[in-house]
């Protein structure tokens, strides 16, 4: 691939605890990840990017890092990092990493110091006294510590906010990226990346924070072809194309277009929108359906009200999940041939729904406990793979999952698909293949059929027609290459997607 690979990639992400267990201990882990490396080149993915590998007491699902240049003990080793990067090149996977900049873990090296010493804790937000702040998992964002200071996290207790007025924080972090790319890294994705910068009265996207990213691209740029990846969840198009310049980051989620309902108007607004920002700083796009934070989308698109928000999560809402699959399908060939990236979390390419009936005992999800149970959290999107057999832990491992699994997804198997040609992944794999030869980065025109219907050709000249709508629509002329489900002769029936060639 040239050196612009991002531009239009394909990137699986991988959750590590819950996608292949090596070691028969109930918990994803590097073993799991390489032996299942070929299936991911087999789906026709551009590069893997993998939630924190770091060593973690797990208290935020790894997004607390207790030492930025090791590997968490239970998903293996340095030394098997290492060469799990080296395997996925030998593959053709580029590997993106996550970098957590805002907040470590309360049990690293420097938190530890900071609460023996006074003197070191400029590295965070210790104050006298705390202000009004809550934290994003609810509760109060301050802690006090034993002699009477208030340290900041705007997640969980166990995660302290880094303080960026310190250039010890910006240094350790170039130190940080500059150990991973040594290693063969070929990007990273920047956790909560508008928060770090801080005043006393705002968290949020301070102008500042752009000092930061500005210096990790010369970081990056130091190397060949390495990526940043921001995860910036702002309203704003205008706010989130700063991050975008061509200075700084390479490009950054879209949850727009994660959070649209699955309306045509919705979906064309959105759409446009993300174009017309984009092609300001010269970015490319990227299209998002599902990540570790959100509600599977299969269960998502068949409730009433398809739309998402972090703080509307619409917990246990009534679904149909027969409606949501269908919904599913014809998103996956939407996302997969609009311009740009396109991102496919575990779990979405076998049309898992989210398990919604996980036992309250057995939730890990800080989000539970910090909302006074009364959030459910993300547990139900991140219950571990199903691979193969008939009964759990379907391959994933050998004994019981971290999480439990549904005792009904036989079908839903990996090795139950792969024999199904109708199935999700067969879908997948096959959009994913002539996504390679004919999509990803350029441009889009759009077509006018009908208020209901979303329809583009792509510079390659392939068409994609979206029918949103109640009834079936008549499909432009053109070679079917692909469908999301059966057509009605030369008709596209209500939520259904296809591909078509001229
Ligand atoms: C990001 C991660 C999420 C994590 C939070 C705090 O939003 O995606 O999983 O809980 O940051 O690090």
């Amino acid at each position: 691939m040239s050196d612009t690979w991002w531009r239009g990639a394909a990137i699986y992400q991988v959750y590590p605890r819950s996608f292949a267990d090596g070691n028969g201990d109930g918990v994803g882990d590097l073993a799991g990840l390489r032996a299942r490396l070929p299936y991911l080149a087999d789906l026709g993915v551009n590069a893997v990017w993998l939630t924190p590998w770091y060593p973690s007491p797990l208290a935020d699902g790894g997004y607390d890092v207790a030492d930025y240049r090791d590997i968490e003990p239970v998903f293996g080793t340095l030394e098997e990092a290492e060469t799990l990067i080296a395997e996925a090149h030998e593959l053709g996977l580029k590997i993106i990493i996550d970098v957590v900049p805002n907040h470590s873990s309360d049990q690293s090296a420097w938190f530890q110091e900071a609460l023996r010493d006074r003197s070191k804790r400029d590295r965070f937000w210790f104050r006298d006294e705390p202000n009004d702040w809550q934290s994003i998992f609810g509760g109060p964002a301050w802690t006090q510590v034993e002699d009477g200071q208030w340290y900041l996290h705007l997640f969980a207790p166990e995660q302290p906010d880094f303080n960026w007025d310190n250039p010890e924080v910006h240094q350790e972090f170039h130190d940080v990226l500059r150990f991973w790319f040594d290693r063969g890294v070929d990007g990273i994705r920047i956790d909560s990346a508008a928060l770090c910068v801080k005043s006393d009265t705002a968290f949020e996207d301070l102008d500042e924070v752009h000092d930061i990213y500005r210096s990790w691209r010369r970081v990056a740029d130091e190397y060949d072809e390495r990526i940043l990846v921001g995860e910036v969840w702002l309203p704003d198009q205008e706010r989130l194309s700063r991050y975008l310049r061509q200075d700084e980051m390479h490009t950054a989620f879209n949850f727009d277009f994660l959070s649209c309902p699955w309306d045509p108007a919705a979906l064309r607004q959105v759409i446009g929108r993300t174009l017309d920002m984009h092609a300001t700083v010269g970015a490319p796009p990227t299209w998002v359906l599902s990540n570790h934070d959100v509600a599977r989308v299969v269960t998502r698109y068949g409730r009433a009200d398809t739309s998402w928000a972090n703080n509307d999560r619409k917990d246990g809402a009534e679904t149909n999940l027969e409606l949501g699959y269908r919904r599913a399908r014809a998103a996956a060939l939407l996302a997969m041939a609009l311009p740009g990236g396109v991102y496919v979390y575990q779990g979405e390419e076998l049309g898992l729904p989210e398990v919604d009936d996980i036992p309250d005992e057995l939730r890990q999800d800080p989000m539970w406990t910090r909302s006074g149970h009364t959030v459910k959290g993300r547990d139900g999107c991140r219950v571990p793979l199903p691979w193969s057999g008939e009964e759990p832990p379907y391959g994933f491992g050998a004994g019981d999952t971290w999480l439990p699994q549904p005792e009904d997804w036989r079908k839903l198997t990996a090795e139950a698909q792969a024999a199904d040609l109708g199935s999700m992944l067969n879908l997948y794999r096959t959009a994913l293949r002539l996504r390679r030869e004919q999509l990803g980065d350029g441009t889009m025109e759009w077509l006018d059929l009908g208020a209901n219907v979303l329809a583009f050709t792509r510079d390659s000249g392939l068409t994609c027609v979206v029918n949103l709508g109640p009834s079936a629509v008549e499909l432009p002329p053109g070679e079917v290459v692909l469908s999301s489900g059966p057509l009605e002769g030369d008709h596209l029936p209500s939520d259904t997607a296809v591909w078509l060639t001229s």
